[in-house]
């Protein structure tokens, strides 16, 4: 299924914020309405945040079409600077922004300018759904019949342009008869998985369990998970993974519990020029840890905090899957 979809100017996507009571599609007419509808989750997960700021700058380029370079490329940037306010953490988002602009900068100027610019942004949409297709074959070899897989948050289709990464390579090894199951931990605070995961498992018809965030350790301890597949909103040069929270707690257990653990994401979350120290951890609204869907499940006047990621170093990361293969995370700059 697709994620998102580019009709004349107006993006349509899956609102993620109502599943699973509604598979519901929000038509976004601006790129205000996507930095939004970005700030809201209703587009969430890395590479489905770079495709929706793709997107917003071809909205500007689309605006003004027939209009010469010098007219629209400033008002690109413009847009580019909109969105990249939006959610800190996923670099998916930069790297959209910044192949985009990169590549309109380099376009000769003409009548078609907009135009083409607005067909770069759809191929980097296309491109998404191409790499997690490769990703997810290769992952696929990784998997043995009848493995029991642990994964976090949600890296599906729902994350992605289409197909999806961690769960690419669920649904990938599944396609191959491989008998596989799936524990799927709900993601505190904003249940992606208890939402979004267990609707895609379901929808794929792959035999699978939702756990509380909580169970992990115990299920490994018992024995349970044979692997760990989880995405990722960056990678850095050094081969740490920052990924939604409660990763680094999962991989822990796993190097504890002598478990593999994979991050399956495509090169387009790759972050090879930011050191650890200056990337930021988008911290949220502390009701989301206090409320659950809108109900207080904590006494007025508690605080919360809500940081909406963590950093996994490389020596817990067993392998990162990607379009261009499988690499150990200290060879992640091979993939440049
Ligand atoms: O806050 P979210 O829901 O955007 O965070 C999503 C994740 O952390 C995913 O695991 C990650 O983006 C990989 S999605 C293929």
């Amino acid at each position: 299924m697709r994620t998102i979809r580019w009709e004349e100017g107006v993006i349509v996507t899956v609102d993620q914020s109502l599943l699973p009571r509604r598979l519901a599609f929000i038509k976004l007419k601006t790129p205000r309405q996507v930095v939004k509808a970005l700030r809201e989750m209703r587009i969430r997960g890395a590479p489905l945040i770079g495709a929706a700021a793709a997107l917003a700058l071809a909205q500007t380029a689309y605006r003004l079409r027939g209009k010469p370079k010098d007219r629209v490329l400033p008002e690109l940037y413009k847009t580019a600077r909109l969105v990249r306010a939006s959610r800190p953490t996923a670099v998916n988002l930069f790297n959209a922004l910044n192949q985009v602009l990169g590549e309109a900068e380099s376009l000769e100027d003409g009548r078609d300018f907009a135009d083409r610019v607005v067909e770069v942004c759809l191929k980097f949409v296309e491109a998404d759904a191409e790499m997690n297709r490769k990703l997810s074959i290769h992952g696929a070899k990784l998997i043995s019949p009848k493995d029991r897989i642990l994964t976090h948050c949600n890296a599906g289709a729902f994350a992605t342009v289409e197909y999806g990464t961690a769960l690419g390579v669920i649904r990938e090894a599944h396609q191959q008869g491989k008998n596989i199951s799936v524990l799927a931990t709900e993601t505190r605070p904003m249940l992606q998985g208890a939402r979004l995961t267990a609707f895609e498992l379901k929808r794929m018809g792959v035999s699978f369990k939702l756990i509380t965030d909580g169970m992990v350790g115990y299920v490994m301890y018992r024995g349970l998970v044979d692997k760990v597949i989880v995405g990722a909103d960056r990678i850095l040069a050094s081969g740490h993974v920052i990924n939604k929270i409660g990763t680094y707690t999962i991989a822990v257990l796993a190097g504890r519990h002598g478990i593999p653990f994979y991050v399956a994401a495509p090169t387009t979350t790759l972050d090879l020029e930011t050191p650890l120290e200056r990337v930021v951890i988008e911290e949220r609204n502390p009701r989301e840890v206090l409320e659950i869907q809108g109900v207080r499940i904590a006494p007025r006047g508690v605080e919360a905090l809500n940081p909406a990621f963590d950093v996994t170093p490389p020596e817990l990361v067993s392998g990162i899957i990607t379009e261009k293969g499988v690499v150990k995370p200290e060879r992640v700059r091979s993939l440049a």
